[in-house]
């Protein structure tokens, strides 16, 4: 059995305005009619996979339930971080809470703000991966890379991925967040994947890593789940030694430092929403590139996005070329689709205006 860890600490600010600090991304039917974290809860579920764990904030919890509760999951345990401190504590208190009950667990750890069309296909690629996480592999999932991405980490392949069939490959390394031109020369080079940033190990080897490549985040991160107080179904891990807790990624914390890594190459469609134009990629644009969701109408429109939250507002394009608009009860975004990336700064220029 594996145990999916979801992790649904983070608020996206690429897709404002639908994604708000207080109701991200994960949490919203970006794509067809469950949310994102609802999807990635029912994806890992069936015959292999245990319970689920969740970790998440004090603001999310009841979100968090009452949407595990409508896809009929039942979760295993629900950890309350006292603050963000990015993935890596909250991957380690995941394997501290695990390891009471059982060592030797596999955990699959996921983003819950990913789309991933094909649930069985990705079933099928996590368990291709179990046979290398029981032999005490840190196990990563690779996209074949499209373009000189910035925002993801890089696989370096020891093997050639041939085919793309899921079975587990030899990695040399993990290169986290490449600044531009590295990136540029990965693509070209060929021998590289994009991270998924979804893992596959065991608590076991986990928690070793963590020992070996982030030993000052063990201590502390084992006093906030031992000393972490039960509250209505969940356990709100202790504010003080959460406190002297760094603010670190797996990726940086572990992956980069680490030399027992596989990769189980993914090839059946992968994507995470990192802005409004993945999100219209996603939506599945007619063949003039029309994406409309909600109460949207467009006439006569190419490469386009509309998109109303709102029941009572009607969004209606016209003649539109490379154009997102997405309408909020509260806030309207119109931009062109090659600036989605810069969603992000409409934000902080808000938030100064604030
Ligand atoms: N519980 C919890 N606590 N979850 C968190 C926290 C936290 O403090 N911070 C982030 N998360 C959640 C986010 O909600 C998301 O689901 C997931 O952890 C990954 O965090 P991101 O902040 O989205 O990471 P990233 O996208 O910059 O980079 C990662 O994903 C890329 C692929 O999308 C890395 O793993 C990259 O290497 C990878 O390519
Ligand atoms: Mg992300």
């Amino acid at each position: 059995m594996i145990t999916p860890v979801l992790l649904c600490g983070g608020s996206g600010t690429r897709l404002w305005p639908l994604s708000r600090k207080s109701y991200p991304k994960q949490f919203a039917a970006l794509i067809g009619d469950s949310t994102l974290f609802q999807a990635s809860a029912a994806r890992l579920s069936g015959p292999d996979f245990a319970a689920p764990m969740v970790l998440t904030n004090s603001d999310f919890r009841f979100i968090v339930t009452e949407q595990l509760a409508e896809v009929g999951v039942d979760p295993a345990a629900i950890l309350i971080e006292p603050a963000g401190r990015n993935t890596a504590p909250a991957v380690l208190a995941a394997a501290l809470w695990l390891q009471k009950s059982d060592p030797e667990a596999l955990m699959l750890v996921a983003p819950s703000d990913h789309v991933v069309p094909d649930a069985a296909a990705f079933r099928a690629a996590v368990l291709a991966g179990v046979p290398a996480a029981r032999a005490g592999q840190l196990v990563t999932f690779g996209i074949k890379p499209t373009h000189a991405e910035t925002g993801y980490g890089y696989l370096e392949l020891a093997e050639d991925p041939g085919d793309f069939a899921a079975r587990p490959l030899a990695l040399n390394r993990f290169v986290e967040k490449p600044d531009a031109a590295r990136a540029a020369e990965m693509l070209t080079a060929g021998n590289y994947l994009w991270n998924a940033g979804i893992f596959l190990f065991s608590v076991a080897t986990i928690i070793a890593a963590f020992r070996a490549h982030a030993p000052d985040l063990v201590d502390p991160v084992q006093a906030a789940v031992d000393q972490g107080q039960p509250d209505l179904g969940f356990l709100r891990l202790a504010p003080e030694p959460w406190a002297q807790v760094d603010d670190i990624s797996i990726d940086y914390a572990v992956m980069e430092r680490a030399d027992n890594l596989s990769v189980v190459p993914y090839a059946a469609g992968w994507s995470d929403l990192g802005g409004w134009d993945a999100v219209w990629r996603e939506t599945g644009p007619d063949e003039r590139g029309v994406a409309t969701a909600g109460n949207a109408t467009a006439l006569d429109c190419d490469d386009t996005l509309l998109r109303s939250e709102d029941d009572a507002l009607e969004v209606v394009g016209i003649g539109l070329r490379n154009i997102i608009a997405v309408a909020m009860p509260d806030a309207v975004l119109v931009a062109d689709v090659s600036r989605a990336q810069d969603v992000k700064l409409a934000v902080a220029a808000l938030k100064a205006k604030q």
